[in-house]
């Protein structure tokens, strides 16, 4: 059902609720629940501090208030695939593991894709 992602290993709610499996906004909003996205992006997605302290990074804005403005669904595609972003950032997979959000299925990215395009344009966080 999850494809290759080990979607139950790194969620934090013994029972979410799935909806159905599809490039759907409603399963992107699942997916990006349970692959904790938010313990780093922050509640609301907007960035902010990398959780561990002893880590320097900043964890960027993935709402439309960030870069992802300037995204489309294949920037966000090779991104998780390869690490680089549109800017040609290489992201460290040390501070953010685009190697196993990678592993998504397309329908799965895609629908993440759609989910994080939905969300209210909130200023960027920065701590
Ligand atoms: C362990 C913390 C962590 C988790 C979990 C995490 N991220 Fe990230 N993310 C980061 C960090 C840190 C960066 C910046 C990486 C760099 O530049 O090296 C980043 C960068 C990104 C970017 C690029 C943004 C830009 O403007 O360049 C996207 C898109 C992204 N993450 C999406 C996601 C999604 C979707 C999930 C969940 C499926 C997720 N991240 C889970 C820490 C995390």
């Amino acid at each position: 059902m999850f494809g290759k992602l080990p979607v139950e290993a790194v969620s934090h709610d013994p029972n979410p609720v799935a909806p159905p499996a599809g490039a759907t906004l409603e399963y992107g909003e699942y997916l990006v629940n349970v692959m904790d996205c938010k313990s780093c992006h922050g509640e609301n997605l907007a960035g902010g501090a990398f959780p561990n302290p002893s880590v320097t990074a900043t964890v960027p804005n993935i709402t439309p208030g960030g870069d992802l403005a300037q995204w489309n669904e294949q920037d966000f595609f090779n991104a998780m695939k390869t690490g680089v972003t549109p800017r040609g950032n290489q992201m460290n997979p040390l501070h953010m593991p685009w190697k196993e959000i990678g592993l998504a299925s397309d329908a799965e990215l895609k629908a993440m894709w759609l989910y994080l395009q939905s969300l209210p344009k909130t200023a960027t966080q920065t701590k």
